[in-house]
């Protein structure tokens, strides 16, 4: 057994077309002021044709692997969530694999919606520290603009594409305190018709629509995601005072703000990147950190809570020393 797995590198992937509210509001009857008012959402990423799943999962799987200092070889797991893979199977986390060029290990995919990424961070974790992998491409990657009803006001402004990755490894001495102190999972399946895809593979007859309650869904999400922030820093005797950075699920600014209030978390240390990102479902994690820790918010020796809920329902945390 290892101790403790360590995130050793962090990348993010954003498709090529920026999609602003203004341009929206030319199709649907809503307005940019009504999105931010309500969202703080500015714009989001949309994926052109070539940019699928595991092309983007692939992207910033890559760069993850490079902040790293680790190459191809180190790799022996590949775990991808993700709402919209590019086929039932193979999993998307495959065609990651290959399009790598990775050919020992295995791979595949996470389905626990917008608490993915959280979800395949827990299993990677996991794994690490029983010794079943030594390398482990965690992978965040949604084309959520493919299952979007984009005459629905009520929820296509919300969600945009993209992709974020981290690479977990065993910790060593030589890390010190440095790495995943512990992850909590939560799901209860009796919420699942507050958020759903009305569709699957080989039902054609169904839309293929993400369909959301939207008022309800945030009900609970500021209930269960401060709560399971909590869990988090209760099983390792921590407490608010000493978060250095929330990396929160990016669906919404008013969550995300009430959030660091319930933390007592001054703005400057909560990532926020909804403004420009919209909500990337699992990708929204790793994403949010790629920025954080590429600009150089996020030092090493910082403590760090990442949250998430999504359909499922499904939500949960991960305390993390960088
Ligand atoms: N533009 C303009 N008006 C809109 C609109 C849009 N894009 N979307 C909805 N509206 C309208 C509604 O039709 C409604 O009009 P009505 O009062 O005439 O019926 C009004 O705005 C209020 O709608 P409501 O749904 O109550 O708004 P809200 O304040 O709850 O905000 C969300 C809606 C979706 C932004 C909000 O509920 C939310 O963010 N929920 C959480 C969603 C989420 O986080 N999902 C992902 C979890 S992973």
């Amino acid at each position: 057994m290892v101790a403790r797995s360590v995130i050793a590198g962090v990348g993010g992937y954003l498709p090529k077309r920026i999609v602003g509210n203004d341009e929206l509001s030319r199709t649907i009857d809503t307005t940019d002021a009504w999105i931010q008012e309500r969202t703080g959402i500015k714009q989001r990423h949309i994926a052109g044709p070539t940019e699928t799943c595991a092309f983007m999962g692939a992207r910033a799987a890559a760069a993850a692997l490079a902040n790293a200092g680790c190459g191809t070889e180190d790799v022996d797991a590949v775990i991808l969530a993700t709402a919209t893979p590019d086929q039932a199977f193979p999993a998307s986390a495959l065609r990651v694999q290959a399009e790598l060029g990775i050919t020992r290990g295995f791979g595949f995919d996470v389905s626990a919606a917008c608490s993915g990424f959280i979800y395949a961070l827990a299993i990677a974790d996991s794994m690490v520290r029983c010794g079943q992998a030594t390398g482990v491409l965690v992978i965040g990657s949604e084309v959520y603009s493919r299952i979007m009803n984009w005459a629905d006001r009520g929820t296509c402004v919300l969600f945009g594409d993209g992709a974020g990755a981290v690479f977990v490894r065993p910790g060593t001495d030589r890390d010190g305190g440095r790495g995943i102190l512990s992850t909590h999972l939560h799901a209860q399946g009796a919420l699942g018709d507050l958020l759903y895809v009305d569709g699957a593979v080989g039902r054609p007859e169904r839309s293929g629509h993400l369909v959301m309650n939207g008022r309800e869904v945030f009900r609970h999400a500021v209930a269960k995601l401060a709560a399971v922030v909590d869990e988090a820093l209760a099983a390792n005797r921590l407490g608010h005072a000493d978060i250095d950075w929330l990396v929160p699920h990016q669906a919404n600014r008013r969550i995300i703000d009430a959030m660091g209030r319930k933390l007592d978390l001054p703005s400057e240390q909560v990532v926020v990147t909804v403004d420009r990102h919209a909500n990337t479902s699992a990708a929204s994690v790793p994403l949010a950190l790629a920025e954080a820790c590429g600009d150089g918010r996020i030092k090493r020796g910082n403590l760090v809570v990442m949250e998430a809920l999504g359909g499922g329902m499904t939500w949960g945390s991960a305390l993390v020393r960088f």
